[in-house]
């Protein structure tokens, strides 16, 4: 049995299109070997529009997932990933990889976030790279449990 929680809609199976060449590029263009960094980044407070991503029933404790939300400043499609920590926590991550800007996944067979372009793993607790090449965390939103539903909040704090 899986813990992935398989959401009927807004499931989105590969951001990698909507991500582009303009992302997030980092490290080991140079060859060399750097070691991941473990400091996780820091949790935003909630601004903007809360945006529903999913019924809390889809997506159970321990459980992870990919939604998408509109970014509030062009309105395009994000990947979004989650994980919920505990019956009252889910937590919230920028689905795009830090190394080369590819789509990480909840589809990984070691309870994490995975990246296929080039392998790196991201610990579904904090965002922190722990595999590379991906040295630095996933970038992370606001998140919370409103009644029946998770939402999200991608506005500038
Ligand atoms: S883009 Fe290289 S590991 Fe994700």
């Amino acid at each position: 049995m899986t813990d992935i929680a398989r959401p009927a809609r807004r499931t989105v199976m590969c951001a990698s299109a909507l991500l582009g060449s303009s992302a997030l590029l980092t490290a080991c263009g140079n060859g060399e070997s750097v070691a991941p960094n473990p400091t996780p980044g820091q949790v935003p407070q909630p601004a903007g529009e809360a945006q529903t991503v999913l019924p809390l029933t889809d997506l159970p404790e321990k459980a992870r997932a990919q939604v998408v939300a509109k970014d509030p400043a062009t309105g395009e499609e994000i990947g979004v990933l989650l994980f919920r920590k505990d019956a009252k926590t889910v937590l919230a991550y920028s689905s795009i990889c830090t190394h080369q800007g590819c789509a990480v996944t909840p589809k990984s067979s070691k309870n994490d976030f995975y990246c296929a372009c080039h392998g790196s793993r991201l610990s579904p607790a904090d965002g922190s790279a722990t595999a590379g090449p991906a040295i630095e965390a996933l970038p992370r939103y606001a998140c919370e449990i409103k009644g029946k539903d998770i939402v999200v909040y991608l506005g500038e704090a």
